[in-house]
């Protein structure tokens, strides 16, 4: 099932060199694309770490570039604040550690940044299915989050139907974002099935064309 909104393609910063961060950033305006993806990991949720509010808040008057931020954190109810401050327009939220999730997500709204609800590879559907009408964004990990280079899991493609066959029943308008392994091909299978946010790490920063590269996704 089609998106009812134009793809969007999210170059992750996590795969550009950490010492040229800015860099990394400025390639993506370079190319021509409007947002950035920033992933923020705690080394407890996933088994990494890499960069918080400052990072934002240094590269926020760099670009105008829309810093959609993906926090894979146990606590991020203690950090949206931080974020919000330094720059972030959407915050995606993961679904699976123990916090109150609709309270943090209500609180994102309200301070009129978009809010994301995040699911892993192997959590169902259903546990994000009574948060959808307070979402502006379901974020679908077609990895195991916590590293760029990943492969794709196909498994995840009936999950983004289901998202899109409730967004079109229910007259929702949310995205539906798809992050990890994501490159030209697995992303149109991605769009197929009601995608339209497409982080790309690994195939973004190795691409030997971005531009080519972006416009596949985003026709
Ligand atoms: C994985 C992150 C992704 C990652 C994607 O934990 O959430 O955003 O940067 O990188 P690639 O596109 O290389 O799989
Ligand atoms: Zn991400």
């Amino acid at each position: 099932m089609k998106s009812p909104h134009p793809p969007i393609v999210a170059p992750s910063l996590l795969a550009s060199n950490h010492g040229r961060l800015a860099d990394g950033a400025q390639a993506v305006v370079e190319t021509g694309l409007a947002w950035l993806h920033l992933d923020i990991m705690d080394g407890h949720f996933v088994p990494n770490l890499s960069f918080g509010p400052q990072v934002l808040a240094d590269l926020r008057p760099l670009s105008r570039l829309f810093f959609d931020t993906h926090l894979m954190l146990d606590n991020p109810h203690e950090y949206v604040e931080a974020f919000i401050q330094a720059g972030a327009q959407q915050i995606s939220v993961h679904i699976e550690p123990d916090y109150p999730v609709a309270e943090t997500l209500k609180y994102i709204r309200d301070r009129n940044v978009l809010c994301g609800i995040a699911l892993n590879p192997g959590t169902p559907v259903d546990a994000v299915e009574p948060l959808l009408e307070r979402v502006d964004n379901v974020l679908v990990m077609t990895v195991q989050p916590g590293f760029g280079g990943q492969k794709f899991h196909h498994d995840v493609l009936p999950k983004i139907a289901q998202i899109a066959q409730w967004r079109s029943e229910r007259k929702l308008d949310y995205r539906i974002e798809v992050d990890g392994g994501v490159d030209d091909a697995t992303g149109l299978l991605c769009k197929a099935e009601g995608a339209d946010i497409f982080v790309c790490g690994t195939a973004f920063y190795h691409a030997p064309d971005r531009r080519a590269f972006a416009a596949r996704l985003e026709a």
